[in-house]
């Protein structure tokens, strides 16, 4: 019987590893003493773990300008995919990789004064670890409308992404990275080290089970009964599932990662089938970009071996800023064969008491009234108070874990 194979790498087929092995890792050691000195911000550290693990692919650095520009004005790279030589023929005609969301490294006036075009940079850690050495390729000034209008389609300073944008310096820096680590001292709690799966990982454990075809599910959110419905709808149709929470840096008020893995493993042990689902971390963050983040996530998603991604109502939305389903309909703007994985699209589910189940209006025949709906407000309200929400909107163990939290929450304030 042939065997399956996983899905390929984004753009080219090729996972990047931008760590350096301990050798190389000690001439960078060496050679940053000499290098001006970039301090990371957290969002920033997050992108350096994402392109140096391979999570970015096939980005090997921040973005330069043309990539820059190209990838607002087009959602492409700037540069075409080199096909392997036995595929090159002479009149193949370019195909240049999808990209929705430039990953950049701002910096203020005061740092680019230090810096030298075409030159290189060591790379902090907010904690004082050296983390890496940059090709500073390219210093440009920072488009911020640019990249407010085409990425978020606002330049409302509410938005968190653009706020965060139009916060951060007036220069990028575009260039390669060379890795010495991304595993600096983190507070105790936030390492989630048994979850911390790179895409070489993820990619070598799905073989070891014999899936080849995988769901991934992405969250910035404990899970409740509809994401729930989401994952194993999707599990249905697939050998496997990914539970891949986001867990780099959210806006204030989303509920801290550590809090949401407590969430997830209670609700695996409790409800899921282990031999056919997995709980790893992705350590981006988040930016809150609706529709183009949601390509983002897909991609990166390929990128860990996965080949089928759930996109639900506003994925990646905050706010009102994106319509219900804009992240769903983005995936039809690309031509066939330009993004391998498949978005799996998913209408605004909820618990239906007429019929007694999950679904949506698309398998309920109900009337609204019928349907299981809570705001936010309200059930951190609920939690606040350490009361559970229903349990068709919550399971009771994950419902406990946010009350343990959310409680211990009101007593700091009050104290
Ligand atoms: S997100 O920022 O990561 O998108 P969240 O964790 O709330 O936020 O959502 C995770 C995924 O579940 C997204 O694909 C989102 O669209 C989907 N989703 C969340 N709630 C629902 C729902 N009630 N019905 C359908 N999809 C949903």
């Amino acid at each position: 019987m042939p065997t399956r194979t996983l899905i390929p790498p984004h753009g080219g087929g090729q996972l990047i590893n931008r760590i350096a092995d301990p050798e190389r890792a000690q001439v960078l050691r060496e050679r940053a003493e000499r290098l001006p000195k970039i301090t990371l911000s957290h969002k920033q550290f997050c992108d350096l773990e994402m392109i140096a693990i391979g999570a970015f692919s096939p980005l090997n650095g921040f973005a330069k300008q043309k990539d820059f520009d190209s990838i607002c004005e087009t959602m492409h790279l700037a540069d075409p995919i080199k096909p392997p030589e036995a595929r090159r023929r002479k009149f193949q005609k370019p195909r240049y990789p999808v990209w929705p969301i430039p990953i950049t490294l701002a910096v203020d006036d005061e740092i680019e004064a230090t810096l030298e075009r075409r030159g290189q940079a060591a790379l902090f850690h907010q904690d004082g670890t050296l983390l890496a050495v940059m090709d500073t390729a390219d210093i440009y000034e920072h488009d911020k409308e640019k990249m407010c209008k085409s990425v978020f389609g606002t330049e409302d300073p509410e938005h968190p992404g653009v706020k965060a944008v139009q916060e951060e310096g007036n220069w990028l820096v575009g260039g390669a990275i060379h890795v010495i680590t991304v595993t600096p001292e983190r507070e105790p709690g936030e390492q989630f080290t048994e979850h911390r799966l790179a895409p070489a990982q993820t990619r070598e454990e799905f073989e070891k089970r014999g899936w080849s075809t995988i769901a991934a599910f992405q969250t910035r959110n404990p899970i409740h009964r509809a994401h729930e419905y989401l994952t194993k709808c999707a599990l249905e149709m697939c050998d496997g599932l990914l539970i891949h929470p986001l867990v780099g840096e959210t806006k204030p008020g989303d509920i801290p990662a550590d809090v949401r893995m407590k969430c997830y493993e209670v609700l695996i042990d409790n409800y899921y089938v282990k031999e056919r689902t997995m709980l790893s971390v992705m350590p981006a963050a988040m930016r809150y970009a609706g529709p183009r983040e949601a390509v983002l996530h897909a991609l990166v998603r390929q990128n860990y071996g996965v080949s089928h991604f759930i996109v639900g109502r506003d994925h990646a939305g905050v706010g009102d800023y994106y319509g219900t389903y804009d992240a769903q309909n983005i995936f039809d703007e690309f031509h066939r064969g330009e993004i391998f994985i498949t978005p799996l699209k998913f209408e605004h589910s909820f618990f239906c008491k007429k019929t007694g189940q999950m679904g949506s209006a698309k398998t309920t025949p109900s009337d609204p009234s019928d349907r299981v709906f809570l705001s936010g407000t309200k059930v951190r309200e609920m939690l606040a108070n350490g009361e559970r929400p229903p349990a068709e909107f919550s399971r009771p163990e994950v419902a406990d874990v946010l009350i343990e939290w959310a409680t211990s929450q009101v007593e700091t304030a009050n104290a």
